[in-house]
């Protein structure tokens, strides 16, 4: 993408950009160029900056000093809509979808101005253009006169980057979105970032997936405590070199487990059986002790659903879920005190308090909206014990009692980790847990994952990425149109071609 971009003139230009929030510095005199019809990639650990110079760039927040520039002319949007009328659009890392409106008026927020000039825009006009709008990303099974809350995140991202596509900005800037879609939603945003760097406008890319961030984009900037530390045409781009500039040293032992043999007990300590409704169709599974049980399949074979029945949180028609005592999970209560824990792929609207800090959300282990008035048996020291995950995942923040909501993306996804590692859960069940996380503390939670095993926790991940399902489980099931299609066994052989065609 982007051949000869490498001397058109910057589209945008951030020099000395400073951002603090109270004590953080978020941004220390950062300089970004973007050129025309290029794909420059952001990359970074979790809380390096990215989130925070591309909001201020696509007009969400304003920056505490320094200068931006766009075709030249000085940048000062006013909001994101005013960013997005004037050439710049972005897709948020977290939801930026609002669930209680319909998906039309979702897609024609900020437009309203617009046609008031012609007086009163009817619903039919507004879903119209809505529907317009998705046609253009290629989607035409998504209806538009639908309240939003009906779509699951990866659906609701689908959403956002038909609304901002629709303003052909000549700058896009795409944080993190990549993993919170679908497959299908990952070949729209591939085809729709390619068309941008073609017709000679510009894209930000922000992703922790390395091979993904070497087939994409056209140029690397490497971000570090606020700080850019340096940028890499694509002649030099290589994955070690990426690896150790993005986390700033260089990995140390297996990346994944590197155990084969057979390694769980024979007893079975939470068994599924027959389930059929939620996106499942007589599916069946048992989970033994001390296994870490994989399961994986394209984004809607009914993976996310699963666990969220199997936690108690969906209710399905039939079948049943059953822990090795015999007591049946029918709700979040019996499976919280049957020590199950539950990490979600979606941790804004399901996993975090946001306006709570940190440490009442790890000390708290529970879905927030339905447990209010429960408790989970507190760790005697809450403070001690708080402190010790935020360090033991290298939480960044400045204090425990720091609200969650300030986090960036990776660092909300450790707190939801650690919250249930703590809760001394027997059995973990994980959607996509490293989702968002840079490759040093990724490496960190499969080692925590692994001496969990040890310690004869069973764990259920399911995960879109093949790799860290063939590098972690015991077993792994491939699921498609809501059964298991192929089960196969932990082996040194095991390749993701193998798997593949099982899922299509
Ligand atoms: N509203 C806020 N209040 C306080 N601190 C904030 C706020 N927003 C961001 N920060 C801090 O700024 C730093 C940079 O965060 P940012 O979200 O830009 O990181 P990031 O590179 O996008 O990380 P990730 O890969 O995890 O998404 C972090 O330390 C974060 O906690
Ligand atoms: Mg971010």
């Amino acid at each position: 993408m982007g051949s000869n971009s490498q001397n058109s003139p910057a589209l945008v230009e951030v020099r000395g950009l400073v951002k603090t929030f109270g004590v953080v510095t978020a941004l220390n005199k950062v300089n970004i160029q973007v050129r025309q019809g290029e794909v420059l990639g952001l990359i970074g650990e979790n809380g390096s900056g990215k989130s925070t110079v591309t909001s201020i760039i696509a007009g969400i927040q304003p920056p505490t000093s320094g200068e931006m520039f766009f075709k030249g002319r000085p940048w000062r949007p006013s909001s994101m809509t005013d960013a997005l009328n004037s050439g710049v659009g972005m897709i948020v890392q977290e939801s930026g979808v609002i669930a209680g409106i319909t998906i039309a008026e979702n897609i024609a927020l900020g437009e309203l101005g617009r046609f008031g000039k012609f007086g009163f825009l009817t619903k039919g006009q507004i879903i119209a253009e809505a529907a317009k709008a998705l046609r253009s990303i290629g989607v035409d099974d998504i209806d538009p006169s639908l309240p939003a809350f009906t779509l699951d995140l990866q659906d609701r991202k689908i959403i956002e980057i038909a609304k901002v596509w629709a303003k052909q900005p000549e700058v896009f800037v795409v944080d993190e979105t990549t993993t919170a879609v679908s497959q299908r939603g990952r070949g729209i945003l591939y085809s729709l970032m390619k068309r941008q760097a073609a017709a000679g406008r510009s894209v930000i890319f922000i992703s922790h997936d390395i091979e993904e961030v070497m087939n994409v984009c056209s140029r690397l900037t490497v971000l570090r405590d606020g700080n850019v530390i340096r940028s890499l045409e694509k002649e030099e781009f290589s994955l070690a070199a990426i690896k150790l500039l993005m986390i700033g040293r260089e990995l140390q032992g297996d990346y994944y487990r590197s155990d084969y043999g057979v390694s769980r007990s024979e007893d079975v300590v939470l068994s599924a059986r027959h389930l059929t409704g939620q996106s499942l169709n007589d599916l069946s599974l048992d989970l033994h002790r001390g296994e870490i049980l994989g399961i994986g399949g394209m984004s809607h074979c009914g993976m996310h659903p699963l666990g969220k029945v199997l936690f108690g949180f969906l209710k399905p028609d039939g079948g049943e879920v059953v822990t090795g005592d015999g007591a049946h999970i029918k709700n979040v209560v019996t499976a919280m005190k049957h020590a199950i824990g539950y990490v979600s792929k979606d941790r804004d609207s399901e996993a975090l308090v946001l306006r709570a800090p940190i440490r009442d959300n790890i000390v708290s282990a529970g879905l927030n909206k339905i447990l209010k008035a429960w408790f989970f048996i507190l760790p005697k020291d809450e403070r001690a014990y708080s402190e010790k995950q935020v360090a033991g995942f290298q939480i960044k923040c400045y204090s425990d009692r720091q609200l969650v909501g300030q986090l960036s993306g990776g660092n909300k996804q450790k707190v939801v980790f650690g919250k249930w590692v703590g809760a001394d859960s027997k059995i973990m069940i994980l959607d996509c847990p490293t989702r968002g996380i840079d490759i040093g503390v990724k490496q960190a939670m499969y080692q925590l994952m692994y001496s969990l095993k040890k310690e004869g926790v069973s764990i259920i991940m399911i995960s879109e990425e093949l790799a860290e399902l063939i590098g972690m489980s015991d077993r792994l099931l491939i699921m498609k149109d809501g059964r298991i299609a192929k089960e196969f066994e932990r082996s040194e052989t095991l390749t993701e071609a193998q798997i593949i065609d099982y899922m299509v």
